[in-house]
């Protein structure tokens, strides 16, 4: 790598992140079924029909996981739990072996010197809760506040940090308008309603875990860059919508109190009666901000429908996932987060990483090069002062990626999904050198 830990500050944190679906084994331990599990199993979802059932049987072999982060020279690890672990029918009584699950799993961290950033939802809807419209039914943020207070009453003590929900966009606009992820809509109804459900999730879930004393409590959000595809006003219109439906809806929420005019022209005939008296509740007071990035987009307008506009190919390298290589991107979202909507309050680059076809011996040069040319974007927006503490890498593991199944590796550990044996790439090898202390 071509940077050492002495080039941030003394209290820098470096981790790794998972999640849970992603890498435990749904089938393991009394888990309830997710909706991921039945999108999966529906065809044309997920590639091949793939879903989390043991994916890297994390739930077995949580304890080698840890050492391998701990080996690395990660100050912290950043992992979610799963609702329908805890409660398999959603709601009611909890599944005593995932509490211990999750008991276990914190004192594992806690034993290896690792700080545990938890994020409570990263996408296990219990189905018996998607039966009830999921993200669509205002309840859920009730839904969502129980299932938090019974997991962090559990382990709310040892966390280093919590955020309720990985992703709001994800949840919101990717499943419910997009149709990629699970529950796989395409409509607009569903999609403000479940953008502004995720909100008042989000508020409801930090309410409850201040009322238990805890503190240093965030949101994640993850943020696209999107270039108009020309410099014609009508792209570039379409491209800062994009940005709007992307980046500033969520930010407007937990900041600002009000949802971007821009987006409200398309979604307010769609929102929830009443959407506007809810912003007390989403705006609750926060310690940090994470940010996701991943990549960059091109838009293109459109005459279909609001929002009229579609991406198209663009220039630069890509990744595994078709994803271009654009690192001044994670500069961009750093610094005008900060300058615009944060103003001061600590953020965190909660995940990023690339996947590549990785086959054990590979050299792994373009991972090494895409983390290189990332962080040296984060350092240079320190330098522009914005309070960065902390860098997480996706993923400590390869795993379960979502609707693309297993062939997209994103791990710093190469799993093998027969044996399910792990194996340092040399991105963690050289990762460990410029780590050390
Ligand atoms: C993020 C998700 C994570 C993983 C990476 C590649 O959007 O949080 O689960 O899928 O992308």
């Amino acid at each position: 790598m071509n940077f050492k830990r002495s080039d941030f500050p003394a209290d820098f944190l470096f981790s790794a992140a998972t999640s849970s679906y992603q890498i435990e084994g749904h089938s393991f331990g009394g888990a309830g079924k997710t909706h991921w599990d039945t999108f999966a199993q529906t065809p044309g979802n997920v590639i091949r029909a793939e879903h989390g059932g043991v994916a890297c049987d994390h739930y077995h072999r949580f304890e080698e996981d840890l050492d391998l982060a701990a080996s690395l020279g990660l100050d912290a690890y950043r992992f979610s739990t799963s609702w329908a672990r805890v409660l398999p029918e959603g709601r009611g009584k909890p599944n005593q072996a995932g509490l211990d699950f999750y008991d276990r799993l914190t004192d594992a961290m806690l034993e290896r010197g690792l700080k545990p950033m938890a994020t409570l939802y990263h996408w296990e809807l219990p189905v018996p809760l998607a039966d009830l419209g999921g993200w669509r039914n205002p309840d859920i943020a009730n839904w969502f506040a129980d299932f938090t207070h019974i997991i962090m009453d559990r382990i709310g003590d040892r966390m280093f940090s919590v955020s309720p929900i990985n992703e709001p966009w994800c949840v919101g606009w990717l499943s419910h308008f997009l149709g990629v992820h699970a529950p796989g809509l395409r409509d607009i109804r569903a999609a403000a309603h479940a953008m502004h459900h995720v909100m008042t999730g989000h508020g409801a879930a930090i309410r409850v875990m201040r009322a238990l004393g805890m503190n240093n409590l965030g949101a994640v959000c993850n943020f696209e860059y999107a270039h108009p595809a020309t410099d014609k006003p009508d792209d570039v219109k379409a491209a800062l919508l994009y940005d709007g439906i992307y980046n500033r809806f969520f930010l407007g929420g937990l900041f600002e109190g009000q949802y971007p005019s821009d987006v409200m022209e398309g979604l307010e005939p769609h929102m929830p009666r009443g959407f506007e008296n809810d912003f007390d509740l989403i705006g609750q007071p926060l310690d940090w901000l994470g940010i996701n990035y991943y990549t960059c987009t091109r838009i293109e307008s459109n005459s279909e429908p609001w929002p009229s506009y579609h991406s198209v190919d663009g220039p630069l390298p890509k990744t595994q996932m078709g994803w271009e290589i654009y690192p001044d991107g994670l500069h961009h979202f750093l610094t005008w987060t900060h300058e615009n909507y944060t103003k001061g309050l600590p953020l965190y680059v909660t995940e990023n990483g690339m996947s590549n076809a990785d086959e054990i011996g590979r050299t792994d040069q373009e991972r090494i090069d895409y983390l290189n040319q990332h962080i040296a974007a984060a350092k240079r927006a320190i330098a522009d002062g914005v309070p960065l503490n902390g860098y997480t890498f996706w993923s400590l593991l390869d795993n379960y990626e979502w609707s693309l199944g297993y062939e997209k590796r994103f791990g710093l550990v190469h799993v093998n999904f027969d044996t399910l044996e792990r194996t340092p790439k040399a991105s963690y090898l050289a990762l460990k050198s410029a780590l050390a202390k």
